[in-house]
């Protein structure tokens, strides 16, 4: 089948009972097939990181897969704040899919990091949907130029692993539409992914693998979403209402159950056909994508992999601090140097469940290390704690000596298996005590410590940080990670990561303390829209270290900013310009973050928000003219009783800077836009209806429909009338004006998410 397949004619051809089998996996891991019609099956696998396929594709199991380049996880990519490096990334997935016979790989995660004691938040990029939109979107892009399909997942509301199959996230629709929507809303609209995975819990109260709200009113009618809609692995509970609700494609394959239930509530009359054969139109498409791209894969460039792996790791690392500049540290100089911790041996560089990679080579950073510092026997080792297990004495004791005998101590410490996990969340956010133990022992006899963090969801800090002079926070970051981390530690790469997300003091800070996990089997968003940054700041609560923080070797200066409005309402535009400067000694990465804060708003809003970023390398005393456009959807809210998104027009500030929490540049715009009317309800004047841009045209329609009404063909009637209210509108026609319309606006604008 080539794309310009004609589908219609595949279609025709199509008993109802073949249609049905395609709208479910022939396999585990693939699509059914017609050989009668030539419809091939294809293979969708994991995702996201990396390619994990499965020798045995037949079969659903979670089995080791074939080597394949494990890059940096979703944490790691994420806090690079670099859309060119993601996409980057996504092009060498598509080339290692494609020699590996995969259509579509199963990712980006583009879910929001909620809680930090999400299991799956190193498969996820951000606590910020601007962040993971524009970063899912790059990766996305890159997949898909290679001829491989993505699949963003997990859609939606989908922020925990505590009973995540049948777990109800209860949103209020902004809460929805501000934080857990508009990342995959970004990544829809912008880089049209050719499947979009629904997840297995529910969104107030409706699976959403069978939610018509989330698949057929918001992803496909409003964003226009016309790729496939895939379920998550055992998402579906009822094919027919999945169907009904906006599902192509059930995996993994249920042996023909699901299509003889799909061809007998069609038969039976409860299920429109040409519900199947949209789904099976669409899934067509999907095959006659994929089988234009399958020509010869080509070879694939591993050892190019590894290295855009090692790249990409180290551009991720967020140096969290660097007291007195101790690093990087020196190779070439007399220093010696204890390296401690058993991960530095053994990497930590992805995390566990249906994203492991079999890696194709594996780089220590105890190897690395050595290997920059060179012959000379200045580096000792110490593993210190074991991987697993209780505090070992001797461990201990020996990396005390280890430590006293260096100059400096480098420390690995990270978050013990099965924390970064699928199907299940943490408890806490500390580290092993084996570790923390060892850490205070270490810095007791050597005061140079620096601290390299391994984990996918981030860790207190608090309890330890001024044991260690400097912290680099490495993540999971692939399987050229300790490679970077050596790279960074004697300056060969300069940190560039910032933090994608906060890093609180402590658990009981964190924005869903009091809602997570939830119970019965529901989990109330109760913080609303206020994740991450947006609780911290509306609290204007400390952190360990804020959105958006990351240090450099050299150091950046803002200035000369300048801001233009241009149009107003729907049109508006804010342009802005500023200059940052290199102020230090070595050429370095900046991250240039622009958040909006709404002045006077009739809506609680959040002190501050991301709304765009720039990531640029800038030589010593050099400095880079950079450039943002904010447009009204950036400055607007959702608002639930007019169904949309609002701009209130008023003063706008606008601040900028390296961090959520340093923001040196800041300049207050004034954008006019047309007053906001009240929501609509039958008291609401005719004038008032004319005027929104959903419910006029719901009215209009109806009045047109008045056959012979004076109303309907003489405007200036309608205009004598505008001043009264509908409902006195509806009265004065006698019952000739059907309200049928109204009434279903007025319903989905009180109770949206139905
Ligand atoms: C996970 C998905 C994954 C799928 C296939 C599910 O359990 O939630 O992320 O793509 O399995 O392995």
């Amino acid at each position: 089948m080539s794309e310009e397949a004609p589908i219609a004619d595949i279609l025709d051809a199509l008993t109802l009972e073949e249609k049905a089998s395609l709208l479910s996996g022939g396999s585990g891991w693939e699509t059914a097939a017609v050989e009668r019609l030539g419809v091939a099956a294809v293979m969708l696998t994991d995702g996201p990181h990396g390619v994990r396929r499965l020798a045995d594709v037949g079969r659903f199991s979670l089995d080791a897969s074939l080597p394949a380049t494990c890059f940096p996880t979703a944490a790691a990519l994420g806090s690079t704040w670099d859309a060119g490096l993601l996409t980057e990334v996504g092009e060498a997935l598509a080339a290692e899919s494609r020699a590996a016979g995969v259509a579509v790989l199963l990712g980006p995660g583009v879910n929001i990091k909620r809680t930090p004691l999400c299991g799956r938040n190193f498969e996820y990029l951000s606590e910020d949907p601007v962040i993971s939109g524009q970063l899912g979107a790059a990766l996305v892009r890159g997949i898909q130029s290679g001829g491989v399909g993505a699949s963003v997942k997990h859609f939606a509301a989908n922020n925990q692993e505590t009973g995540r199959m049948e777990i109800s996230a209860e949103a209020d629709v902004r809460t929805l539409r501000e934080i857990y929507l508009a990342g995959f809303e970004h990544v829809v609209t912008t880089a049209a992914p050719w499947t979009v995975m629904a997840s297995y819990n529910k969104v107030n109260g409706v699976h959403a693998a069978q939610n018509p709200w989330l698949l057929a009113k918001v992803l496909r009618a409003e964003w226009g979403f016309d790729g496939v809609v895939v379920s998550d692995w055992g998402a579906v509970l009822d094919p027919v209402a999945a169907a009904a609700a906006g599902l192509d494609l059930e995996m993994p394959g249920t042996g023909g159950s699901s299509a003889a239930r799909l061809a007998a509530a069609v038969n039976a009359g409860r299920l429109d056909e040409a519900v199947i054969d949209q789904a099976a139109a669409r899934l067509l498409k999907m095959l006659g994508r994929a089988a234009a791209a399958s020509g010869a894969p080509g070879e694939v460039d591993f050892a190019r992999h590894h290295a855009l792996a090692r790249r990409a790791a180290a551009e991720s690392a967020v140096l969290l601090k660097n007291e007195s500049a101790i690093l990087p540290l020196d190779p070439t100089g007399g220093m010696t140097l204890a390296v401690i911790g058993e991960i530095a041996r053994t990497p930590k560089f992805q995390g566990a469940g249906s994203s492991q990679v079999s890696a194709t080579q594996v780089d220590s950073a105890l190897d690395a290390i050595r290997e920059a510092v060179g012959e000379h026997p200045r580096v000792s080792f110490a593993p210190g704690y074991p991987l697993s297990g209780e505090q070992d004495p001797a461990l201990l004791a020996e990396a005390v000596t280890a430590a006293a005998a260096a100059e400096t101590a480098v420390v690995f410490l990270g978050l013990p298996d099965g924390a970064d996990a699928e199907g299940s969340d943490r408890e806490h956010l500390d580290l092993p005590d084996a570790q923390l133990r060892l850490l205070r022992a270490v810095a007791e006899v050597n005061r140079n410590v620096v601290v390299v963090l391994a984990n996918g969801g981030v860790v207190r800090v608090a309890t330890w940080e001024q044991q260690a002079r400097a912290i680099l926070e490495g993540w999971l970051n692939g399987q050229a990670g300790g490679g970077a981390v050596a790279d960074l530690l004697f300056g060969r790469a300069n940190p560039c990561g910032r933090l994608a997300e906060t890093i609180p003091l402590r658990l009981e800070d964190t924005p869903a303390y009091l809602n997570f996990p939830g119970s019965a089997g529901v989990v109330r968003y109760g913080e609303r829209h206020y994740v991450g940054y947006r609780y911290y700041d509306a609290k204007d609560m400390p952190v360990s270290y804020p959105f958006g923080h990351g240090l450099s070797y050299t150091s950046f200066a803002y200035s000369g900013l300048q801001a233009v409005v241009d149009g107003e309402g729907e049109d508006a535009v804010v342009r802005l310009q500023l200059t940052v400067t290199n102020e230090g000694t070595v050429t370095g990465k900046e991250v240039a973050q622009v958040y909006v804060s709404d002045v006077e708003s009739s809506v609680d809003r959040p002190v501050r928000e991301l709304k765009a970023f720039a990531k640029v390398e800038i030589a010593p005393g050099q400095s880079a003219l950079l450039s943002f456009e904010l447009r009204a959807r950036d400055l607007s809210f959702f608002s639930p009783v007019h169904g949309r998104w609002v701009l209130e027009g008023g003063d706008f500030e606008v601040s900028i800077g390296g961090s959520s929490r340093d923001l040196p540049l800041t300049a207050t715009v004034t954008v006019p836009a047309p007053p906001l009317a009240g929501p609509l309800t039958l008291a609401s004047s005719v004038r008032e209806w004319l005027a929104d841009p959903v419910g006029g045209p719901v009215l209009m329609e109806a009045i047109a429909a008045m056959q012979g009404s004076a109303l309907a063909s003489d405007p200036a009637i309608l205009r004598m009338v505008e001043s009264r209210s509908l409902d006195r509108l509806i009265a004065m026609t006698g019952g000739r004006l059907d309200t049928t319309g109204i009434g279903d606006f007025l319903s989905q604008a009180t109770c949206e998410t139905r």
